[in-house]
């Protein structure tokens, strides 16, 4: 059947907008009726997810700084060494693989040439192959020895949007699942934090409820030729993608930093009128994070930076140093991703359609990249 807008002008718009039920979809079935954790589908041995002593997540684009996401969860959940690669790096650096080695490939098509060519590699080499995925059927979840399906329904649109966040939310799944097999968590922490999970797609129909300002600042931005985006921690790949997502769209410069970097050269591009849009850890989390982001959107609002600040909700020590808050609900740090992408997603896409742009079919991209 054709995908429909659903009345939206633009399927990127109904995507950003579907991604309550991209979320809930995902963690659908994916617990049983106490809460625990039920992950039938990862057909992998369990003594062989035992002895794994490190994950490889593979990835392209969008859904590689999902696996950068995740890679914050299932470190700490699981205490197994991760690392995030794109995968037409990994492919041809000669990368060590080996039995004891979990390859887990994020993937919204699935047909992802470079992705699959390393997964193909990785396997060749004896590791044992994850693959997530929102296509039924689809080349890499053929390839591998287990899939996690995302939900997230068909994503039209060119740039990704929905399927991010649901690969984020089945690789903390994945992350669960294993903490759970090697017993990294008890089983009251883990029902803690799928019940957590259970009530964001709650929390970004608020977000989306709440989108106008944004949408405003947006189309009073038209003509702005560069934004920074800086983050931390889990932060730090969502500034990524916020990035990503404004240069897809809207044909902007951009680039997203990871907060702690701004004195090592970033700081050097600030002068006065640079939009600077800060993702703020929560004021909860650990490490005093918050208070550095904090600085660091203190120091660029010094040497002229026009600062945007997406923080948690009743985070009042920001405003004074933001030209514009935008307020999410709160969250344990590690699922705040779910929450701080959107409004980030919804600044792109009303910018690029501030200009005029297709936002569903950028120039020069391709939803599915099968050629090298
Ligand atoms: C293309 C798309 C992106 C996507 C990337 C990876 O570049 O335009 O939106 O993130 O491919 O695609 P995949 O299907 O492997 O997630």
């Amino acid at each position: 059947a054709a995908a429909k807008k659903d009345g939206y002008p633009s399927f990127m718009e109904k995507e950003i907008n579907d991604q309550p039920d991209a979320v809930a979809q995902t963690l659908l079935g994916r617990s049983d009726i106490d809460g625990n954790l039920t992950l039938d589908e990862i057909r992998v041995d369990p003594a062989v997810l035992k002895s794994i002593n490190r994950i490889i997540v593979l990835a392209c684009g969008t859904s590689a700084y999902a696996g950068q996401v995740a890679r914050y969860a299932i470190e700490h959940w699981c205490r197994i060494p991760t690392e995030v690669e794109l995968s037409h790096e990994f492919r041809y650096r000669d990368p060590i693989v080996d039995e004891n080695t979990l390859i887990v490939s994020l993937s919204q098509s699935g047909e992802t040439m470079d992705t699959l060519m390393a997964v193909r590699y990785a396997r060749e080499q004896g590791a044992k192959t994850v693959a997530i995925c929102n296509t039924n059927g689809s080349t890499i979840p053929r390839e591998s020895d287990a899939v996690l399906y995302t939900h997230a329904g068909p994503e039209i649109a060119v740039a990704s949007t929905k399927a991010f966040l649901a690969q984020i939310t089945a690789a903390y799944l994945l992350g669960l699942y294993l903490a759970q097999l090697r017993g990294n968590l008890f089983q009251g922490q883990i029902k803690d934090i799928l019940a957590e999970l259970a009530k964001t797609p709650a929390k970004i129909a608020t977000v989306l409820a709440n989108s106008e300002q944004i949408k405003e600042l947006a189309r009073s931005m038209a003509d702005t030729r560069s934004v920074l985006f800086l983050g931390r921690h889990v932060g730090y790949p969502v500034a990524m993608e916020g990035a990503l997502k404004l240069k897809e769209l809207a044909y902007i410069h951009a680039e997203g930093f990871a907060a702690g970097e701004l004195k090592h050269g970033p700081i050097a591009l600030i002068e006065e009128g640079q939009p600077v849009i800060v993702v703020v850890p929560s004021p909860r989390g650990r490490d005093s994070l918050h208070s550095k982001v904090v600085s660091n959107i203190q120091e660029v609002r010094a040497r002229g930076a026009k600062t945007i600040v997406i923080a948690e909700e009743g985070d009042e020590s920001v405003r004074e140093f933001a030209e514009h808050v935008f307020y999410i609900p709160e969250t344990s740090p590690l699922l705040a991703p779910l929450l701080t992408t959107v409004p980030l997603q919804i600044f792109a896409c009303e910018l690029a359609m501030a200009k005029g742009y297709d936002v569903d079919q950028p120039r020069n991209l391709a939803k599915s990249v099968t050629v090298e």
